[in-house]
């Protein structure tokens, strides 16, 4: 069994404004493990954005625990949890969140300077990166010089740099059409095989066919899995 990245046990998180609660988890309980893409499935307005921002540590549950190795990262400070992402969580969203004066390759270095390395480092850190996701020689693009699925790949390669191996994807492929979405979702698939622990959120249905596992997210709760394709092909290949 691939070893746990993330767990998150009995896991609630309620936004108040005003008079009315709004119940967004309710004792979600599910592990991450590295090696796995986990697929989270569900209607619009069902929690998948909000469970993804908790095991990232930018909300903290109202109750239940969300451990990334031996941290709860509940007992942390805000900034204690972005010292966590920092080094060990990678997010991508619909919108890559490029910095648009930026270069792709100076997208992909500044985490690592902000975790203090050095400027050569974090550079030749960024081009073997953006050569591993089909990007060599494009470093010294801007995002707008780059196509939507180009773009993703950036975002995917700043997430991974300097080995982080937790990748929390938001709708990834969202603004993509069905060929660059295959492209990215299977790039996703080649970093969970390399031990990258991959949360994908998506209600394109294609994601099952890169997912071990697929959770579906309905008002606030999961309410059951199913093996990927890409499980249920595992699990022939070990029988
Ligand atoms: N900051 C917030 N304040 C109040 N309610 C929120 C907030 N964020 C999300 N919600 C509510 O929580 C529920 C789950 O939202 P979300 O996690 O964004 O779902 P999904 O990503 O599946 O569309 C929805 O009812 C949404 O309106
Ligand atoms: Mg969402």
């Amino acid at each position: 069994m691939p070893s746990l990245a993330i767990d998150t046990r009995g896991v609630s998180l309620r936004f108040t404004s005003g008079p009315d609660a709004v119940t967004a988890l309710e004792g979600v309980t599910v592990p991450f493990r590295h090696g796995e893409l986990v697929a989270i499935m569900g209607a619009s307005g069902s929690g998948k954005t909000s469970l993804l921002n908790v095991v990232a540590g930018l909300e903290v549950p109202d109750e239940g625990e969300v451990r990334v190795g031996e941290v709860d990262l509940a007992s942390l400070d805000e900034d204690a949890r972005a010292d966590v992402r920092l080094h060990e969580i990678g997010l991508v969203f619909q919108d890559d969140n490029l910095l648009p004066v930026l270069t792709a390759q100076e997208n992909v270095a500044l985490p690592l300077r902000a975790r203090g390395w050095s400027a050569a480092e974090a550079v030749g850190e960024a081009d073997a990166w953006l050569a591993r996701v089909g990007l060599d020689g494009m470093g010294a693009r801007r995002p707008a010089e780059m196509s939507g699925g180009q773009r993703q790949r950036v975002g995917i390669a700043r997430a991974v740099a300097g080995g982080r191996r937790i990748l929390l994807a938001d709708e990834p492929t969202g603004a993509l059409d069905s060929a660059t979405t295959r492209d990215v979702l299977g790039l996703l698939r080649e970093l969970a095989d390399d031990g990258v622990c991959v949360v994908v959120v998506s209600h394109d249905h294609v994601v099952r066919d890169y997912a071990d596992r697929v959770w579906r997210m309905s008002d606030g709760v999961l309410i059951d899995s199913a093996a990927g394709k890409r499980g249920v092909a595992r699990h022939a290949v070990q029988a």
